[in-house]
């Protein structure tokens, strides 16, 4: 009966052992891990754009190359949290369809436009940098494929991250040019970096839940707390300054104190109304137009192979 069901899934988060997709969980469960999941796999996809747009315009062959792979990770990763959430009962079909329409919603972050090369590096090292913080914790998430899909992401991640890091290394390197590039495309990027670890804690209505059943491991405060103090020192490092006034070390504390970000352009830019929303999403629908034809030849074809005799 449920209650014997209810006190098995309870017992399995107090060890904090794995959720699989074949026990029974509260309806709720598998609804929150949906939408989460959901949103981080429309992110990895729709992530895609904004650094797409520099491919054809990278300055060496080399940087080309490595843009080009980073890319095609980041869709890898999409492929692997939209397998994760078919185990919950969504095709990903239905998942794609509600990102078109509007219905699910990807990383505030990607709504911002690329408007140098130097926003490659800064995309690798400090949005890169930002997942990172939000994704290790989540290899420890209750839902067993979630957690094993953010193994191998994490690792790549931190890869891409350090490809960033050594972009604007170098190109602080050069010219005062460049160094002015880096620096302009690190004021704009710092702000909505913090925003992706979502609203404070005191405003965020999914928080408490999803810490109760093991799904987010800290606080969206906490994460943020942890990126700002590991970008300070690898800021200092490059040689650029962070945009926060009130950015200081609290030795009491232990932590660095810093200011907030604009939270009624976060909720514009969730809402839809950010600088780059609806170009990204109708780029995305007119993606999945002209691939219409590749899924139906690949189900056509799935079709008559199974429908052959096997020799
Ligand atoms: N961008 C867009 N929406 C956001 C963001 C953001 N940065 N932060 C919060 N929200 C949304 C939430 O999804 C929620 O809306 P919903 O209920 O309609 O889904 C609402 O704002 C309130 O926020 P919370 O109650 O704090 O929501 P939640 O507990 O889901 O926490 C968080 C948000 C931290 C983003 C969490 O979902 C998470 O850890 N997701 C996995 C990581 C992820 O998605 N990363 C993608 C970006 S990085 C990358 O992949 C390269």
């Amino acid at each position: 009966d449920e209650t014997a069901l209810v006190e098995q899934f309870e017992q399995v988060l107090a060890r904090h052992d794995r959720i699989e997709p074949r026990d029974w969980m509260p309806e709720k469960y598998r609804a929150t891990l949906v939408r989460q999941i959901a949103q981080h796999a429309h992110s990895e996809i729709i992530g895609m754009q904004p650094e797409g747009n520099w491919i054809t315009r990278a300055p060496s062959l080399r940087r080309k190359a490595i843009l080009l792979a980073k890319v095609q990770d980041e869709a890898g990763h999409g492929l692997y949290l939209y397998s994760a959430c078919e185990t919950l009962g969504v095709s990903r079909q239905e998942l794609t369809e509600k990102l078109v329409s509007g219905q699910q919603k990807y990383s505030s972050i990607f709504n911002y436009p690329t408007l140098s090369y130097a926003d490659v590096g800064t995309i690798g090292w400090l949005v890169d940098g930002a997942a990172i913080a939000n994704q290790v914790p989540l290899c420890r998430t209750s839902y067993g494929p979630y957690g094993r899909s953010m193994i191998r992401i994490c690792k790549e991640e931190s890869f891409h991250q350090r490809q960033g890091y050594e972009l604007l290394m170098t190109m602080m390197r050069g010219s005062d040019a460049q160094r002015a590039m880096v620096q302009e495309s690190v004021d704009r990027f710092w702000w909505p970096a913090l925003m992706m670890f979502g609203p404070p804690d005191d405003d965020s209505p999914n928080t408490a839940q999803s810490m109760a059943w093991g799904i987010k491991r800290d606080t969206n405060d906490e994460l943020r707390q942890k990126f700002v103090d590991m970008s300070v020192p690898q800021a200092e490092r490059l040689g650029v300054t962070l945009p926060d006034p009130d950015l200081v070390w609290n030795a009491e504390r232990g932590h660095h104190d810093f200011g907030q970000p604009d939270w009624e352009e976060f909720r514009a830019v969730v809402t839809g109304a950010g600088p780059c929303n609806a170009q990204r999403i109708a780029h995305r629908r007119r993606a999945h137009e002209d691939g219409a034809w590749v899924r139906d030849a690949a189900t056509a074809f799935a079709a008559r192979s199974s429908a052959e005799p096997v020799e």
